[in-house]
């Protein structure tokens, strides 16, 4: 092996020096000295001429707005081993590189994969190893570990068991765990977060630290401050949860009627305080009527989630919302509707009783009866986007509909996912983690823009679109300070100067993080005081 390794190291050392950025040969260099000998990590370093590099690079931009080639990282390390990561941590500290970590690569600003400044991508993607213990229902994971990975590995070991995370299988853990994590279960059992029992991290320093090493004030942080501030997370010890063998996922679709609110209404003032095994979250977007005139409308999609079969769904929706007229031989035949919207009344109906993990694929957007393998597909995103979000501590009154009503018809392709809390987000303190958005609040709002042509005209366009409806939606929301959610990341809510300066940050940081945006700071200024781990939006330091 060692001299297979040296010749590779030779041969990789001279290709660098005819064709590679000074930074590169440096780094090499360092990361020769710092492993002494344990080489093989040269081969997971990956320059810009490498053909690798190119693939690598493309799978990660799961955010294709961000794709300028002058913000690409200098050098991509797609490490094997933990230990890898230690000298590309103290090389590029040396060095004076920024460093930026990808799980799954969905950051709603690209951060994991771009950055004005020259900096080394850490893909994590070879970080996908599971171990589940059905026994004590828990799971270590790699910090690498798509959503849609986990879900498939827990349901093939066990119909009972899930784990209370985001809806989209392509989405990695390294993201969004530490950003929180809000999902079809959270009513009844939190967070993504809420469920980390312990984790793996390396520090600036290059240790590996565990729960008990890092300490309850780190342990606190990465489970909601989001990753990017303190360290790489290198795996997550979860819970999991139980379901029953069979659930029961819904949708019912109507036309929004600013003339006609009362079910929109109902489900406002209900959805938040039902049963905590009953979730219904709605999606609000615009859709060409198949009628003459093909006159565009607004239709409201009521998405959710019963953790029970569809005979006591039946019961349980015919008290709270007899107007859905749902019953349980609609879930058992063909769906009532299609995707097309006849006028009136833009009615679609389905409801299938499926074990849990088919019920995954419906909130992602594919059939219940489709192969559970897709969920472990990688495909990238191509789709050109901006989100912003909201959290509602009371209801949307009409004159807030028919805004919204006016605001859905002009733009092409915008979608508002409004996702009810309340359940067991309400019995876990503000305090007891990052994320602060617990009792009192009703609602997550996620306005989102979608286009295909990634013209800067486009963008622009779209851009201003959804930062008008951000400001139409003021009276409406959460305020003082108006809130959001860190995994729905939005640099339009600030950004960090380049002092990083707490008072700056303050201003997104209490947004995401309401009062607990100087504890994380705390937090940051013990465990990595030279600000290291950095990005737009990281956790300033305090002393
Ligand atoms: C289609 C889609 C659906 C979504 N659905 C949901 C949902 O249902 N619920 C929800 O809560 N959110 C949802 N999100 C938002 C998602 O949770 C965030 O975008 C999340 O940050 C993505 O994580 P990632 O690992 O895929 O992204 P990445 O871009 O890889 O990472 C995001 C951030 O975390 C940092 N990071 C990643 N891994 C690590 C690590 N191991 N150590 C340290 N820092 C790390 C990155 O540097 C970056 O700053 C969705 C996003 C998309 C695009
Ligand atoms: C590597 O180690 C050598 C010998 O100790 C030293 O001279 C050199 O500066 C080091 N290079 C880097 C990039 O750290
Ligand atoms: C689950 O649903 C299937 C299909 O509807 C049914 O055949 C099965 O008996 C159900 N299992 C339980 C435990 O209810
Ligand atoms: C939720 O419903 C209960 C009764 O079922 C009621 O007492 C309570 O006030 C409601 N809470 C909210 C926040 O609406
Ligand atoms: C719904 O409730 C009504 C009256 O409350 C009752 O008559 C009817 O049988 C119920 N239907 C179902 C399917 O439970
Ligand atoms: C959808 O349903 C409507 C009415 O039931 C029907 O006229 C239309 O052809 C259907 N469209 C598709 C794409 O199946
Ligand atoms: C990149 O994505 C393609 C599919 O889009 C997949 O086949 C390939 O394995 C991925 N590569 C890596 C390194 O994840």
């Amino acid at each position: 092996m060692g001299s297979l390794s040296i010749i590779s190291t030779i041969f990789l050392l001279s290709i660098s020096l005819s064709a590679c950025h000074a930074n590169y040969q440096t780094f090499l260099q360092c990361v020769c000295n710092q492993t002494s000998g344990h080489i093989e990590i040269l081969q997971h370093i990956h320059p810009p001429t490498s053909p690798t590099y190119t693939y690598l690079l493309r799978n990660a931009t799961q955010n294709p707005r961000f794709d300028s080639t002058a913000e690409r990282p200098f050098l991509i390390v797609a490490p094997k081993e933990e230990t890898e990561i230690r000298p590309v941590i103290l090389c590029s500290k040396k060095l004076g590189h920024q460093i930026r970590v990808k799980s799954g690569g969905h950051d709603y600003e690209g951060l994991s994969f771009r950055s004005e400044t020259p900096f080394i991508m850490i893909d994590l993607s070879n970080f996908k190893e599971i171990f589940i213990y059905l026994e004590e229902e828990t799971a270590w994971i790699q910090s690498g570990v798509k959503l849609g990975q986990l879900y498939y590995e827990i349901a093939k070991k066990s119909k009972t068991h899930a784990f209370a995370g985001g809806l989209y299988p392509t989405v990695g853990s390294g993201g969004q765990i530490s950003g929180g994590g809000l999902g079809t279960l959270m009513r009844k059992y939190g967070l993504a977060a809420d469920n980390v029992l312990d984790a793996r991290i390396m520090d600036v320093s290059g240790r590996i630290l565990d729960r008990e090493t890092m300490g309850e004030d780190l342990f606190w942080a990465i489970r909601g401050g989001g990753g990017a501030s303190f360290g790489v997370i290198l795996a997550w010890k979860l819970k999991l949860v139980r379901v029953p063998e069979n659930v029961t996922a819904f949708s019912f679709r109507r036309k929004l009627e600013p003339g006609n609110l009362n079910l929109l209404q109902k489900w406002q003032n209900t959805a938040h305080n039902i049963s905590e095994d009953l979730f219904i979250r709605i999606l609000v977007q615009n859709i060409l009527k198949d009628a003459p005139g093909n006159e565009k409308i607004v239709k409201v999609t009521y998405n959710g989630l019963f953790l029970g079969p569809a005979d006591e769904l039946v019961s349980v929706l015919n008290e709270s919302f007899p107007e859905f007229g749902l019953e349980t031989e609609d879930c058992f035949k063909e769906p009532v509707g299609n995707s097309s919207c006849s006028d009136p009344p833009c009615i679609k109906k389905e409801c299938f009783q499926v074990p849990w993990i088919n019920s995954v694929l419906f909130f992602c957007g594919k059939k219940t009866d489709q192969p559970v393998e897709i969920l472990l597909e990688k495909n990238v995103n191509t789709n050109f986007y901006k989100a912003t979000s909201d959290f509602l501590k009371s209801p949307i009154p009409d004159e807030g509909w028919k805004m919204i009503h006016k605001m859905m018809l002009s733009d092409d392709r915008p979608i508002m996912i409004i996702d009810p809390l309340g359940g067991q987000m309400d019995e876990i303190g503000e305090n007891e983690t990052p994320f602060a958005h617990r009792k009192g609040n009703l609602f997550n709002i996620q306005y989102m823009t979608n286009w295909a042509v990634n013209s800067e005209n486009e963008a622009g366009r779209h851009i201003k679109w959804i930062r008008n409806l951000h400001k139409e939606m003021e009276p409406y929301v959460a305020r003082s300070p108006r809130t959001a959610y860190i995994n729905y990341k939005d640099l339009d809510l600030g950004k960090n100067d380049k002092y990083c300066s707490y008072n700056q940050a303050k201003v997104w940081g209490e947004k995401y993080f309401k009062g607990n945006f100087e504890r994380l700071a705390r937090v940051k200024g013990k465990v990595d005081p030279s600000n290291f781990f950095r990005n737009e939006q990281s956790i300033p330091v305090l002393l």
